[in-house]
């Protein structure tokens, strides 16, 4: 049985058996008061010495924080215990009786980055990864609803699919190959045979960036829809993220208690977003003070002062044609912009889509990836695009997608300061273990 159920109120008062980790321990007087853990919850459990067998006085006596423990007894509500219920024991086993415990109260993060293993039972990451498991679903769940296929991109590639600048390279017996950093590219071409698409892998970025948004190894969503226009885009965009959000806030509002979140904020994720173009985010920017001129792209301070009092994420949209990829095609009534768009999170959390159009005919492709040659000072290897460029050429159509950093998303709905805490095993620049 779960601790969560042991303290559901139908088990009130009956013996249960719980499998267990010792969470804290004291001893006082006759008793062994243990807190212990499981994967649902924390729960007080009172071995007393006059009332359990001699081997179970023993291996209370002797157990440690952190052995793993096997527990029968009676739960009854005591509102002195930490979470109002306690056990009382009746038998008592240490399954592992643990060395001492390398993480105590108070911990550097380093140490704890370096203990990972261990610190990713501690209670706040236990209730982190769980929020993740269900973000992972419901983000699943919404695409499986409006009928989008998931596809396997592969991730040993020979063509990037963004800048192709930040790229871990590899040698692929004795070929020069790189880890992908976006998986559009091949789901571009499952689109062309099964329609909607999504390819949900991690894309790795090879950015020496230290901030509290990048990880070098992150879990990337992208979704491709035929016939999409922008605007559509980001409709299914908003109703994505709203779904995700709401349905967190309904179905797990206890494990965003027990981080701190309101589920209510999270219940007032709805369409629809704000949209702003770039052109007048520039002016908001610079009205608040950050010189920003046509061109430049938006950084930490700059996402933050476009969110700092937003509830809501927000789009902008219609970026320079200079600082946005080579798949985007140049926006007809704006020639200056390409039809694209970022979602940006509330509260200066940050970019978490890029989205946009891809452009679909071959003559403007081959165009638009020139022009980025020259603007970016890159020299495509087009032999390595040549299978993507072949879209364009056998029944090319219009069509759009984006893509999401999970990662992003997490930190942004359980407000974490930092986006290492919102997967298991961070990559960053200096942190490659464990
Ligand atoms: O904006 P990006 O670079 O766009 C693409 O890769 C497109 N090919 C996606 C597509 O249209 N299929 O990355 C998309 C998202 C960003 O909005 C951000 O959420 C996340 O990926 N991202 C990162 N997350 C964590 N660490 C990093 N270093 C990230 N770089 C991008
Ligand atoms: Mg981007």
């Amino acid at each position: 049985m779960s601790i969560s159920i042991a303290k559901a109120q139908k088990a009130i008062g009956r013996k249960v058996s719980l499998n267990g980790w010792v969470y804290r321990k004291r001893e006082s007087g006759g008793i062994v008061f243990i807190v212990a853990r499981d994967s649902s919850g924390i729960l007080q459990i009172a071995i007393k010495k006059d009332s359990v067998d001699d081997a179970s006085w023993k291996a209370a006596t002797a157990t440690t924080i952190e052995s793993s423990i096997k527990v029968t007894g009676t739960v009854k509500e005591e509102k002195r215990a930490p979470t109002g219920f306690e056990m009382q024991a009746a038998k008592f086993r240490n399954v592992q009786i643990s060395e001492p415990y390398p993480i105590t109260e108070y911990q550097s993060t380093e140490l704890l980055l370096d203990k990972r293993h261990l610190w990713l039972r501690s209670r706040k990451m236990t209730e982190v990864m769980k929020a993740r498991s269900y973000i992972f679903r419901y983000t699943r769940q919404f695409l499986d609803k409006k009928g989008f296929y998931e596809v396997t991109p592969p991730i040993i590639t020979k063509a990037g699919g963004e800048t192709g600048a930040d790229m871990f390279e590899i040698d692929f017996f004795g070929q020069k190959a790189y880890l992908t950093e976006s998986s559009q590219l091949y789901a571009e071409v499952m689109e062309f045979a099964l329609e909607k698409t999504y390819s949900f892998v991690p894309s790795f970025r090879a950015e020496k960036s230290r901030t509290t948004k990048h990880l070098a190894e992150y879990w990337h969503l992208e979704p491709e829809m035929p016939y999409f226009t922008n605007e559509q885009a980001m409709g299914l965009e908003e109703r994505m993220v709203s779904y995700i959000a709401n349905t967190l806030a309904t179905k797990n509002p206890d494990i965003l208690k027990n981080l701190e979140v309101s589920p209510e904020t999270l219940l007032n994720i709805k369409p629809p977003f704000e949209r702003i173009s770039y052109e007048k985010a520039l002016e908001i920017l610079n009205q608040k003070g950050l010189k920003k001129a046509w061109g430049d792209d938006f950084g930490v301070e700059d996402e933050r002062a476009l969110t700092e009092d937003k509830d809501k994420p927000i789009f902008v949209h219609s970026w320079p044609r200079e600082i946005k990829p080579f798949y985007m095609p140049i926006n007809p009534k704006d020639e200056r912009t390409v039809l694209s768009s970022d979602m940006l999170a509330p509260k200066g959390h940050g970019e978490i889509i890029g989205s946009g159009v891809r452009e679909w005919r071959l003559k403007e492709l081959l165009e638009r990836m020139k022009e980025v040659e020259e603007k970016k000072g890159i020299k495509f290897n087009m032999k390595n695009y040549e299978w993507w460029i072949d879209l364009r050429r056998y029944g090319s159509i219009p069509h759009a997608g984006f893509g999401m950093g999970m990662e992003r998303l997490i930190k942004w709905l359980l407000n974490l300061d930092h986006i290492r805490d919102a997967i298991p095993f961070p990559r960053m620049v200096n942190r490659l273990e464990p």
